[in-house]
């Protein structure tokens, strides 16, 4: 299933993330925000129990989150750019890192690191801004599961309809959370119009 933002504030930050004039500061602070926006939106169904609470003037019912730990597998390098988001709203938060770059030329991504919390019993997300051909996705997305999660989701900021293809082929019921979804892939295998190569500008390399 693929959710795509629609707030305007979504639009205004997507487009200053295109904008090749943004510099890496001001990316990385608009990278936080969208992802903030979307953690909030990947997170609708988490449980809640209720709890009665006093106000100063009387006591009243309310919900507080059920006791179901998240985790949150960044994708490096550009992923790690979606954690800090993550861990400022949610109260129990576990992180962990797969490695996985693709090769320039054939753009087929290859693991080269995997650090993981326990995954059992735990709300899985994988986060990475960019789902280009979905192959990186897909592929953490399998390690994750071998490793014990159950129906990860999966945040973006940017895809294009030929990752959401690949991910929902090999992963039929994971949830994709996106900020937006552009309109294809060019030859080399980056996402029109996106916004170049996330990495490079989030750390201006
Ligand atoms: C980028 C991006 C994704 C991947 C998406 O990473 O952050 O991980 O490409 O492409 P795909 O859907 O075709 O697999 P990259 O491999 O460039 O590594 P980096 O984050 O280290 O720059
Ligand atoms: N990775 C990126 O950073 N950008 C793209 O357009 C595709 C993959």
């Amino acid at each position: 299933m693929l959710s795509v933002l629609k707030h305007p504030l979504a639009d205004h930050i997507i487009t200053h993330l295109r904008d090749e004039t943004t510099k890496p500061a001001t990316f990385r602070t608009l990278a936080y925000q969208l992802t903030l926006m979307l953690a909030i939106e990947a997170t609708r169904d988490l449980a809640t129990d209720e709890k009665i609470v006093k106000t100063p003037l009387e006591s009243t019912p309310g919900r507080v989150l059920s006791v179901q730990p998240i985790v949150v597998v960044a994708i490096l390098r550009a992923g790690v750019s979606m954690v800090q988001p993550f861990l400022d709203v949610f109260p129990d938060v576990s992180v962990g890192y797969v490695g996985l770059e693709r090769d320039h030329v054939t753009a087929v991504a290859r693991n080269y690191y995997c650090k993981l919390p326990p995954l059992a019993g735990r709300r899985v997300f994988v986060v990475d801004p960019m789902l280009a051909t979905g192959g990186s996705a897909a592929q953490a997305l399998e390690v994750v599961k071998k490793k014990g999660a159950v129906n990860p989701g999966l945040v973006c900021i940017i895809a294009a309809p030929e990752g959401v293809e690949e991910v929902s082929r090999h992963h039929p019921e994971t949830s994709i959370h996106v900020g937006v979804l552009d309109r294809a892939l060019n030859a080399r295998k980056y996402i029109l119009p996106g916004l170049g190569d996330f990495g490079d500008r989030l750390y201006g390399t």
